[in-house]
């Protein structure tokens, strides 16, 4: 899907994360056949590729040592993105038909492929990090980032906020513990391809703390513009069914607060994601071009 609210230099970056998604996947034409055909099919079937984009962004702020390492790691966060989207649209959990406008993994394949595809994809997430010191980053920072990527993956992040999402009382919940969902099953990948990017630059531990900050507020407003997406948008532009929290009965900021002040939330923790720009070192138009297309986008 192309956009016009895409920059330039957004474009460049996205171009170089599908660069390097298609370097570290596995290969069509090796067996096992049909699971890397259906790795191949829910990676590089568009995506906005913020997580990736992020990742290099954020290694912008002190001295990588090379690029190869930084693809890696965008490639690594965008494999990890997308397994979360093939098993977040399984019957067993959103039973969603479409992702990137196409129909999604078990619609195409199988539901046990989808299962084994996600699978697959978080493993070769984590296969690429042991490839990381031969790419020039030391082996203290390949442990950190492994450790992070794990922290931020499991039951405090990424797998703990789907399981709260799906388990949650939407009658009795509050903004906050909706906020703690939305940081844990969005934000904790935003956070850590933020952390990623400028681990892998080497950057202070207190820039490291800025990006992480920065993270929050962006996870944040990413899922308050997905969730007013589902109820404002269409099948077309999103490239997903529209409606589908809904007909899930899904706890979002719509549902809890109605739309206009859904919008109105989101409109200020734009503002916050801003004030977290601030205490970036360096030049922070590229990030707040960022901060804009979370809150503009239309897909
Ligand atoms: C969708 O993420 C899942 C959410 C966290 C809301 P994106 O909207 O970034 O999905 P792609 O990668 O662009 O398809
Ligand atoms: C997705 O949230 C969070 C994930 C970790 C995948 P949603 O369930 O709202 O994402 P979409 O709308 O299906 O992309
Ligand atoms: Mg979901
Ligand atoms: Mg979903
Ligand atoms: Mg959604």
């Amino acid at each position: 899907v192309s956009d016009t609210l895409f920059p330039d230099f957004y474009e460049d970056q996205k171009q170089r994360v599908n660069e390097a998604l298609e370097r570290w996947l596995p290969a069509e034409d090796e067996e096992p056949e049909l699971l890397n055909e259906s790795m191949r099919y829910s990676v590089l079937n568009g995506g906005k590729r913020l997580r990736g984009v992020l990742v290099l962004e954020a290694a912008r702020l002190g001295e990588p040592p090379g690029e190869e390492p930084l693809e890696a790691l965008a490639a690594a966060v965008e494999m990890i993105h997308a397994y979360s989207l093939v098993h977040d649209d399984l019957p067993a959990m959103d039973d969603d038909d479409y992702r990137r406008g196409q129909p999604s993994n078990h619609k195409q394949y199988d539901e046990a492929i989808a299962i084994l595809t996600g699978d697959a994809l978080l493993t070769r997430a984590f296969e690429l990090i042991g490839h990381l010191p031969e790419l020039g980053l030391d082996d203290q920072t390949v442990t950190t980032i492994l450790r992070k990527v794990s922290r931020r993956c499991g039951e405090e992040g990424l797998i703990g906020g789907q399981v709260a999402d799906l388990t949650v009382d939407g009658d009795s919940a509050t903004a906050e513990e909706l906020e703690a969902i939305h940081d844990r099953k969005t934000g904790a990948l935003m956070t850590l391809s933020l952390e990623l990017g400028g681990l892998a630059a080497g950057v202070e531990d207190t820039e490291v703390e800025s990006l992480r900050r920065l993270g929050e507020t962006l996870g944040r407003a990413f899922q308050i513009k997905d969730d007013l997406l589902d109820v404002t948008g269409d099948l077309d532009t999103l490239g997903k069914d529209p409606n589908s929290d809904d007909a899930s009965n899904k706890l979002t900021y719509p549902s809890l607060l109605g739309i206009d002040a859904a919008r109105e939330t989101l409109t200020q923790v734009v503002e916050r994601s801003r004030e977290c720009l601030q205490s970036l070192a360096g030049n922070h138009d590229r990030f707040g071009r960022i901060v804009d297309l979370v809150s503009e986008r239309r897909h």
